[in-house]
């Protein structure tokens, strides 16, 4: 075992992921009766947002401030320099970036989205374009609400479930050209990359690509914005499927991304184990439209809406994403349980990415019509049979358009995020083979519909009810199968 791979081989020769860390501080979890889940997602209106995780066994909402923090980063905490204006803590942080991603100037927010929030406001016009490999839902919301309109300009590869190609994250140079040449470059508010795109299942994009189209941004006076959320992931596998910089250090990848990018921003929920996020830049003029809109929205310009003790912490756990056996335990797992999953005729997105394993729910469930949203019907019913929560990453997570019609959604997702250094291998493969049992059985599993249903962001409130009795045979059948087992 090299020290940046965390898998080891048995004698019987299969490779099996390993944690590089021990458990110290440890939760109870609970897996409930099959009764019992069902209760809660009724009460939950079938959507796995709104159970409470007292009825919930593993939680694979997300990876975002789900992370497990290490020993340094909670002991940082405790040095926390409490201070409205000018702490030492924020200055650590600050230190830690400049590090990490080499940009001096650095705003801090209190998440993800409010960087979003004050990069639309400070940057895009009514009627400018913003290209992309692909959106995140908060980023698009951000955008349309600051009157731009984004375009997903990912490669026709980026879509295609069962794939081989390492980097389906990739912007398609061609259809940038094509955009910039009909909309004019003035209308480009700036051009947006998402390190391991989230919404495609976690895909990468090569510093190759990012190279090309950083050319066409600067020949055409354009902004480079990168959402630096999943950065770290993303330069494991550059390190792992770029020839180039296969003995390159994590740092140097990050420092050649982040160097084609005029504005870096992230949500540390996902990238430093921690909460928060912020925006960085070497451009001074780029700094100044921000800086008064993170006073007005977030806070001081040393806290941002951040508790002193998650800065604390976020210093440590940004520098911690410089150290490979960190940054891949994640994927490794990932790739344990899609490659299991694969190899059981499972509809997975391949290859394995990052943040989660995506399970294809329109592949899974092809006789649920995706208007009754076959990704969120997987979610409920994966919970009901396990008591493990995904993600809906599908049509309930896009939008109604204005003649009342869904705005289907491209791909059909159920995510089972893996937060870096939470699950273990025997919880994971407690995972596979629910899975695969669910799979089996997946003609019992019908379609869902809305009863209540939010204007904005509908995927976090929305409350739907299944279009038959398909829970309760999908749970009879559970029974007969497991008997009392849980
Ligand atoms: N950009 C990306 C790529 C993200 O994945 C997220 C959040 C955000 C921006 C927004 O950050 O939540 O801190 O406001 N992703 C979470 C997820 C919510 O579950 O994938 P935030």
């Amino acid at each position: 075992m090299s020290n940046n791979s965390p898998t080891v081989k048995f004698c019987n020769g299969q490779q099996i992921p390993i944690e590089l860390h021990k458990v110290r501080i440890v939760q109870k979890l609970h897996l409930r009766p099959i009764d019992e889940r069902f209760q809660a997602i009724q009460k939950g209106g079938y959507n796995t947002f709104l159970l409470n995780t007292k009825d919930i066994f593993l939680d694979m909402l997300t990876d975002s401030g789900t992370n497990a923090m290490s020993d340094n980063q909670v002991s940082a905490m405790l040095q926390a320099d409490d201070a409205y204006a000018g702490s030492q803590s924020y200055y650590k942080m600050e230190e830690a970036l400049q590090e990490v991603f080499g940009k001096q100037l650095v705003l801090p927010v209190h998440q993800g989205r409010a960087a979003e929030n004050i990069i639309s406001q400070a940057f895009i016009k009514q009627g400018d374009i913003i290209p992309m490999n692909y959106h995140f839902t908060t980023t698009k919301a951000h955008m349309e609400l600051n009157g731009g309109t984004i375009f997903e300009i990912f490669t026709d590869e980026g879509l295609v479930i069962k794939s081989s190609n390492p980097f389906k994250g990739n912007i398609d140079i061609a259809k940038l050209q094509s955009l910039i040449t009909q909309y004019g470059a003035e209308k480009v508010a700036f051009i947006r990359m998402e390190a391991s795109t989230n919404l495609i299942g976690g895909q990468p994009f090569s510093i190759q690509n990012m190279r090309e189209v950083h050319k066409i941004a600067k020949e055409n006076n354009i902004l480079m914005v990168l959402d630096a959320s999943l950065i770290g992931e993303n330069a494991y596998f550059i390190k792992q499927r770029e020839e180039e910089f296969k003995q390159s250090s994590i740092q140097d990848i990050l420092l050649t991304m982040c160097g084609m990018a005029d504005i870096v921003y992230f949500s540390s929920r996902k990238v430093s184990s921690t909460r928060g996020g912020g925006i960085c830049t070497n451009n001074h003029d780029l700094y100044m439209k921000m800086r008064d809109l993170v006073t007005l929205y977030e806070g001081f310009l040393t806290y941002g809406g951040m508790s002193i003790r998650e800065i604390e912490a976020m210093a440590v756990g940004l520098r911690e994403t410089l150290d490979e056996t960190v940054i891949c335990q994640s994927p490794s797992f990932i790739k344990y349980a899609v490659d299991e999953l694969d190899a059981l005729g499972v509809p997975v997105v391949t290859p394995a990415g990052a943040l989660g394993c995506h399970v294809d729910a329109g592949g899974f469930l092809s006789h649920v019509p995706q208007k009754e949203y076959p990704a969120g019907a997987l979610a409920a019913a994966f919970y009901i049979i396990s008591g493990c929560r995904g993600m809906e990453r599908g049509t309930i997570s896009s939008v109604r358009l204005e003649n009342g019609e869904d705005l289907l959604a491209d791909v059909e997702l159920l995510r089972l995020a893996f937060p870096r250094r939470v699950f273990t291998l025997s919880q994971t493969m407690f995972v596979v083979d629910r899975m695969n049992w669910l799979f089996k059985n997946r003609e019992l599993v019908g379609g869902l519909r809305f009863v209540e249903e939010p204007k904005v962001l509908r995927f976090f409130n929305g409350r739907l009810e299944p279009t038959s009795d398909w829970p309760q045979k999908l749970i009879a059948k559970f029974k007969q199968d497991f008997g009392d087992s849980l």
